[in-house]
């Protein structure tokens, strides 16, 4: 009997199971957008180069084009459909809409996903290929726009909206940075 080119797989997507037999070859990218309807995350060169179609696997940024599907099993996938809570928009969705950091929008839910890895990269301290000191008690490096061109650099906008975009992860940057102070002072004043 030839070998089986296709299997009954259980992807975990924001938080909910989803089971589907896929051919084995079925890109995560694919599984998404062809079979489970999540068109959120976009395919735009399908080989790796433009970043549109990112996702965080386990918290971490991934092309979904170079990932196949059955790969991805057992991973918690964050696609651009869970980063909301219900109507209430990331700070890092709110800060592209507040500085429009986008303009056809066909790259943004790769940026925005791109984004919330970057800003959780850089907060547990990973330097970037700008980074000037990268001794561990250096740091974390200031998120400068040059550290955040740097660690978008994957994500390719052909509208050219990349002066907003920066922005925008620097205020979703601040807003985050923020938001754990003010959590940190409420633990110690308790
Ligand atoms: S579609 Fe995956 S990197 Fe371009
Ligand atoms: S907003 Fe059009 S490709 Fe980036």
């Amino acid at each position: 009997m030839p070998p089986s080119t296709s299997s009954a797989i259980t992807l975990n997507i924001n938080g909910e199971k989803y089971t589907l037999p896929v051919d084995h070859r079925t890109t995560l990218l694919d599984a998404l957008r062809e079979r489970l309807d999540m068109t959120g995350t976009k395919k735009g060169c399908d080989q790796g180069q433009c970043g549109a179609c990112t996702v965080l696997l386990d918290g971490r940024r991934a092309v979904s084009c170079l990932q196949l599907a059955v790969a991805a099993e057992g991973r918690e996938i964050t696609t651009i459909e869970g980063v909301a809570d219900g109507d209430e928009l990331h700070p890092v969705q709110q800060a592209f809409l507040d500085l429009d950091g986008y303009q056809c929008g066909y790259c943004t839910p790769g940026q925005i996903c791109s984004a919330l890895g970057v800003i959780q990269e850089h907060a547990a301290g990973w330097p970037s290929a700008v980074t000037d000191d990268v001794r561990p008690e250096a740091g974390p490096p200031p998120l400068t726009a040059d550290e955040i061109r740097e660690r978008m650099s994957g994500n390719l906008c052909r509208c050219g909206a990349y002066v907003s975009i920066v922005q925008a992860v620097a205020r979703a940057a601040e807003a985050e940075t923020a938001a754990d102070d003010a959590r940190t002072g409420t633990e110690a004043a308790i």
